[in-house]
Formats: structure tokens, C-alpha cells, sequence
């Protein structure tokens, strides 16, 4: 029963000491480490500057993304992209990626609905973003929502009790060789999408700056 087996994972296909992002993002490309590339258009590696002391980590590509092959160039961007300039934080500080790299969904007529990743999609495709971590080394990672925060902190991880914490990232320790440095600071806060659909979105953006402005404490 092969459907029900874990997937291998993306660590195969990871380079054993890549050189750049660019060498990172090629390889993913090739990526089968579970069922999603199947179904998508592409892998949606991050992108951003290569000495980017912010990382953000959202939590899959999206329709447009899966088209485009760039993470958060849709209405969820815009908004992450205002509200960065809000907190007061430099463009050319930051990289964003995604927990999971390629979209997950289901077909309905001639739509595409997305669907979220599962603990073994986050868990297949977190060597990509462990492997993205250690060639940056931030300041500090920014997990946006459930899915990107189960990535970082755990499973267990409750984006409503602990947003807008900083905290030392747990994979430091994890993988030392590759941290040789001072450990990555990482916080959760709201994903962008979560603001566009609240109730209250003014209460809601607001609060998503106010946890940009705790991260970019890190980086003075
Ligand atoms: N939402 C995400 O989490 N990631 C994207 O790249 C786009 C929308
Ligand atoms: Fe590989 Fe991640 Fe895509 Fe799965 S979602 S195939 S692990 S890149």
C-alpha cells in the first residue's frame, strides 16, 4: 500500500554542501521527496537576497505561485510586503520561501483548490528549508501561520498561544555543523492570508506589524 508509506523526504536531493541558493534551487527542481510534485506545475523555491538577515516562511505555494515558480507574488504578498514596510524593515534584508515547495491541491471542474500540506508533506520537504537556513544564516526566521510554524518549532506548536515571541530556532541545535555561528532567532506570527479574510482587518494587520516589529528587533 504504497499511499499510506511516508514519503522518502527531500534529503536525497539535497546538495551536500551547496554553494549558493541558486545551486539549492536547481536541485529542488528535481525534488520527488513526496507525492506533491506530481500534481504541480513546479518546485517554488524561496527567493530574496543571499545575505538576507529576515527569512520568511509561508506555508506552501499558492495557485498563482505553482504558475509563476515565485513565492508570494499574489494578494498575500502584497499585503506581507506592506505591512514589512510598516514595521520599518529594509526590503533587501529579507528572503521568503515556503515550508512546503510545491502546492498542494485538489481539481474541481476546472479549479484548482488548495488543499494544506500535512505533517509528512512539512516534514518531506523541511531538509530544503533547514539546507536555505544554514547557507543565509539569519537574524532571524519568521514563520507565517500553522504550517510554516510547525516547520520550525514542531508539531505541537500553537501559532495562537506563542505569536509574536522570539525564541532561539530549535534546529540550531540540531544540526551544529551547519551553525557553527550564533544560533537564528525565530518567532510565529499570522499568516497574510489569515488578514485578508479576518473579521477585523485593521486589528488584524496591526497585530501582524506589531510581530514584524518584535522580529526586527533581532537584526539591530
Ligand atoms: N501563501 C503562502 O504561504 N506562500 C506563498 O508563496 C503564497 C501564498
Ligand atoms: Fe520535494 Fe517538497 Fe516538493 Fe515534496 S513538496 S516533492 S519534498 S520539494
Amino acid at each position: 500500500m504504497p499511499s499510506t508509506e511516508a514519503p522518502v523526504g527531500a534529503q536525497r536531493w539535497v546538495p551536500q554542501r551547496p554553494g549558493s541558493i541558486d545551486e539549492l534551487k536547481s536541485a529542488a527542481a528535481d525534488c520527488q521527496g513526496c507525492e506533491l510534485y506530481q500534481d504541480a506545475t513546479q518546485t517554488v523555491f524561496g527567493r530574496g537576497t543571499p545575505h538576507a538577515r529576515m527569512v520568511f516562511v509561508g506555508e506552501q505555494p499558492g495557485d498563482v505561485e505553482d504558475q509563476r515558480g515565485l513565492p508570494f507574488v499574489g494578494p498575500a504578498g502584497r499585503l506581507l510586503r506592506e505591512a514589512v514596510d510598516d514595521a520599518g524593515i529594509d526590503p533587501a534584508d529579507l528572503y521568503i520561501t515556503n515550508a512546503v515547495k510545491h502546492f498542494r491541491h485538489t481539481v474541481r471542474g476546472s479549479r484548482r483548490i488548495h488543499e494544506t500540506p500535512g505533517p509528512a508533506h512539512i516534514t518531506a520537504c523541511r531538509p530544503w528549508l533547514v539546507a536555505e537556513f544554514s547557507l543565509l544564516k539569519p537574524a532571524v526566521v519568521v514563520a507565517l501561520g500553522a504550517t510554516a510554524a510547525k516547520a520550525l518549532f514542531g508539531a505541537s506548536f500553537r501559532v495562537t498561544r506563542s505569536r509574536g515571541q522570539l525564541m532561539p530556532w530549535p534546529g540550531s541545535a540540531e544540526h551544529p555543523d551547519d551553525f557553527p555561528i550564533a544560533e537564528i532567532q525565530a518567532m510565529a506570527t499570522i499568516h497574510p492570508s489569515a488578514v485578508l479574510r479576518a473579521d477585523n482587518r485593521d486589528i488584524a494587520y496591526g497585530g501582524l506589524v506589531d510581530d514584524l516589529k518584535v522580529a526586527a528587533t533581532s537584526l539591530a
